[in-house]
């Protein structure tokens, strides 16, 4: 079956409290296919909030917690993350192609395994700052797809990356391997001093191929979250239809 716009969303859900969380779920379950569990919600309210989630949608759980430890620690962590019955769960791709390994193993084909490439409000004068080579700092891509390349050989089942790098992922690593883009900004929801970078319209994240499109202030921030991401599908089922016409 064909993936219409609301098959590409996911929305996190980065609020503190479990009220403010069941709201958001609650306006939003109809029209998204995600939602995203990060750090902030999962640290304040622990497993409870999946259950939450689970009890008043359908739609899929992505547990977002960025793992980054030693290879050892990283499988015991994930294999917890598997016994939880999320979808989706990420682990930094910046560290060993061991690291990412013991994450898919500890997962044991329960959870889907995303590598992080580089975070979208890093840039290249971030890499700079950091250290990074010449050809790191003036090619960002260069690292997403050094990445994308240690994540796709140790098993995981695609990247976060920012919509302008998901073409060249997936003609590189197939179909298959998912691309899931943050930094995802409408051209009615540019804001001045946004802390995302590397940013892409939803249209602009579907013509470069991204499987799942994490769109969060947007929406959350919107006078009315539920009709904002009813403009971002009717953007993504556009940009679809363009594609298939093209
Ligand atoms: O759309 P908005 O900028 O609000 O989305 C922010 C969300 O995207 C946060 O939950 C953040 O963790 C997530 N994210 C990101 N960049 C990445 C990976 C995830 O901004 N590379």
């Amino acid at each position: 079956m064909e993936k219409t716009g609301r098959d590409y969303i996911v929305f996190p859900l980065d609020v503190a409290e479990m009220d403010e969380a069941q709201f958001l779920v609650r306006k939003l379950e109809a029209h998204v296919a995600m939602f995203k569990v990060g750090l902030e919600l999962f640290i304040g309210q622990g497993p409870d909030i999946l259950k939450m989630i689970r009890d008043l949608s359908d739609a899929g759980i992505f547990l977002d917690l960025k793992l980054h430890d030693i290879s050892e620690t990283v499988f015991r962590a994930m294999a917890r993350v598997a016994d939880l019955g999320v979808d989706l769960a990420t682990v930094h791709g910046c560290s060993s192609k061991k690291m990412l390994e013991m994450a898919v193993q500890g997962a044991r084909g329960r959870v889907g395994i995303l590598g992080v490439t580089l975070l979208t409000d890093n840039d290249g004068d971030t890499l700079a700052g950091g250290g990074f080579a010449e050809r790191f700092s003036a090619d960002p891509m260069e690292l997403v797809m050094l990445r994308a390349k240690l994540a796709c050989d140790a098993g995981c089942q695609g990247v976060v990356c920012s919509g302008r790098e998901a073409a060249g992922i997936k003609a590189r690593f197939g179909r298959d391997f998912l691309a899931v883009t943050p930094g995802i900004r409408p051209a009615w929801s540019l804001m001045p001093g946004d802390d995302q970078k590397r940013v892409t319209t939803p249209a602009q994240a579907i013509d470069q191929g991204s499987d799942l499109l994490v769109i969060g202030r947007p929406i959350r921030d919107a006078d009315d979250p539920a009709v904002a991401a009813r403009k971002v599908i009717a953007e993504i089922e556009t940009a679809l239809e363009n594609l298939r016409h093209a």
